[in-house]
């Protein structure tokens, strides 16, 4: 009697043990060959490489879909195309889908949904970051409709998280039709060069309607979308790199909208000055410099991770640590198009400024900026809206926020790039600093035109009335004696008073008016 209890136990154990490498094994072993024949990862390969060793914790291994349409009845595979579960990320614990391309191309249907969705629920009850590791093929085109409502259902989800838990998706394979729309309204975006394409409407389509050709990686490839349309954050060379920078980047994030972002143990001297910081400034104050240099000698060794870094390049974006704190910085960059703003650094600066304050990461600003685009190009394509992202995002952010103006901030776009007026905490020049109106040739040209007209020699008077300009204007203590400034520091003092003022405003609480949302200027 005994004997015959344990081989029935014994054939239960195995059953699952079998039914267990059937699901690893995804659409089988010729499928997994052809997915790494491309140079891509399997699913399973992919969460193996995100989370922590030994963390995962698979949800739904045994889901298999209802469809019976076309033969599909005879077509089943465990876990039906996507892998799902929770594990750790830094000891953290984030909730993962894997789209297994595998299975149906890794195509969506309702039963694929329903476990995407069942981990984004649990994301937003436990107030964990969700991460999409997307490769699929779209709707499965099999189940009609089924597949759309699983599409809208998770597009809902996306939505309803946004700026609650972070949300990361990586593009490791097609991303085609309305399947970019889950990716787009997630925090950030990552593709890898040469595998991964996103596109609303692929080459075929496009050669039909427009009588364009283009490749797949010309239309909608990782280069194409970091530096064409931003519409992905970070493009990398192969799978692996792009899934260590998930890791990376979820380091400088918090759980969720009620935390705050870890903070590291700095051990080096807080109040060290950084010497090289003081001749950074051109004397010439129309010759560049790499604002880059500046964020790298002021953050905490090379903790700059930089965001958006091919699009808009006029701008800089990007987390970094100060003293172990994670922070958001924003900068000009005036050794692009001198630093200018136009329609993409405003929008690819106010996405950014509005990531970091729903998660709580602190601002810094590093301002060198000669104003806004001049152009038809720049009107006709709304630099009016689109400028008013960049400052609604900085009006609406109730994080702390210190800017340093480096060199130049004129016109509108002092005021928008984070100054006093607009709710800045605290606000910091250089002594090159130039707080003004408009460039002293502009501005002499225009107050002093009756006298530069008339006078002997009119270009000797330009001169002599841009010179005085300077001397009263190009300069940051107007705005100091004002208190717009709250202190003029040297270069070389910058690291260390940033460090004392985050300390000092760590505990900052700012509410704003009561509303349902606000309509940011889209
Ligand atoms: C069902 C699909 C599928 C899909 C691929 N497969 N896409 N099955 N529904 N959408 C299957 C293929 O039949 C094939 O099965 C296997 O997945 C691998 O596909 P291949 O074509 O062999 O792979 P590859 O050559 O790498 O090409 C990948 C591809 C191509 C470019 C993604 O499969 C493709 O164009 N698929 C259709 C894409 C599409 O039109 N999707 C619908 C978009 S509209 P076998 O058994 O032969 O291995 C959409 C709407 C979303 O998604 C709406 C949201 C609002």
């Amino acid at each position: 009697m005994k004997q015959q209890v344990s081989e029935k136990e014994e054939s239960r154990l195995e059953k699952l043990a079998r039914k267990n490498e059937e699901a690893l094994l995804g659409g089988g072993q010729d499928k997994i060959d052809a997915q790494h024949k491309k140079g891509k990862l399997t699913a399973r390969e992919r969460i193996h490489l995100l989370l922590d060793e030994g963390t995962f914790e698979e949800l739904g291994k045994f889901v298999t879909h209802r469809s019976t349409e076309f033969g599909l009845e005879k077509q089943k595979y465990l876990g039906d195309g996507v892998v799902t579960g929770y594990g750790k990320v830094n000891g953290r614990l984030v909730y993962v889908f894997s789209q297994d391309f595998t299975v149906f191309g890794g195509s969506l249907s309702e039963t694929f949904a329903e476990k995407i969705c069942k981990i984004m629920d649990l994301a937003m009850e436990n107030g964990a970051p969700v991460i999409g590791l997307n490769d699929s093929g779209g709707a499965r085109i099999q189940e009609g409709v089924l597949s759309l409502a699983g599409y809208a259902d998770i597009f809902y989800r996306n939505t309803l998280a946004s700026g609650v838990v972070p949300q990361i998706s990586a593009i490791l394979g097609p991303c085609a039709g309305g399947a970019v729309y889950s990716p787009a309204i997630t925090d950030f975006i990552m593709m890898v060069r040469n595998t991964s394409y996103m596109f609303v409407t692929g080459p075929n389509v496009v050669k039909t309607v427009t009588h364009e050709e283009v490749t797949s990686e010309e239309l909608g490839g990782a280069d194409t979308h970091a530096a064409k349309s931003g519409v992905t954050h970070f493009a990398f060379d192969n799978e692996v790199e792009c899934i260590r920078n998930i890791r990376n980047l979820l380091a400088y994030m918090p759980q969720n909208c009620e935390e705050q972002a870890p903070r590291l143990v700095f051990d080096g001297d807080r109040a060290a000055m950084v010497p090289e910081l003081d001749g950074i400034i051109p004397e010439n104050p129309n010759q560049p410099y790499d604002m880059k240099e500046v964020i790298r000698l002021v953050c905490d060794g090379d903790s700059f991770m930089e965001v958006h870094e091919q699009y808009g390049e006029n701008i800089i974006v990007g987390f970094a640590r100060l003293d172990g704190r994670s922070i958001g910085i924003v900068a000009n960059q005036p050794s692009v198009l001198a630093g200018v703003l136009d329609i993409k650094a405003s929008v690819k600066g106010a996405r950014f400024v509005r990531f970091c304050d729903a998660f709580n990461i602190p601002l810094l600003v590093f301002e060198d900026v000669p104003g806004f685009l001049p152009g038809t190009d720049q009107e006709w394509n709304g630099i009016i809206t689109n400028g008013a992202k960049l400052l609604y995002a900085f009006c609406e952010a109730t994080v702390p926020r210190i800017t340093v103006i480096t060199r130049k901030a004129y016109g509108g776009a002092y005021d928008v790039m984070n100054s006093k007026h607009i709710g800045a905490d605290m606000n910091y020049a250089w002594p090159t600093a130039e707080i003004a109106v408009m460039g002293a040739k502009g501005a002499a040209e225009i107050i002093f035109r009756k006298e530069i007209v008339s006078a002997e020699d009119p270009a000797a008077m330009l001169l002599e009335k841009e010179a005085e300009y300077n001397r009263k204007f190009a300069n940051p203590y107007r705005a100091a004696n004002r208190g717009f400034i709250d202190e003029i520091i040297l270069p070389s003092e910058t690291r260390k008073k940033l460090i004392s003022a985050f300390e000092m405003l760590e505990n900052k609480a700012r509410t704003s008016p009561r509303k349902k949302h606000g309509n940011l200027p889209l």
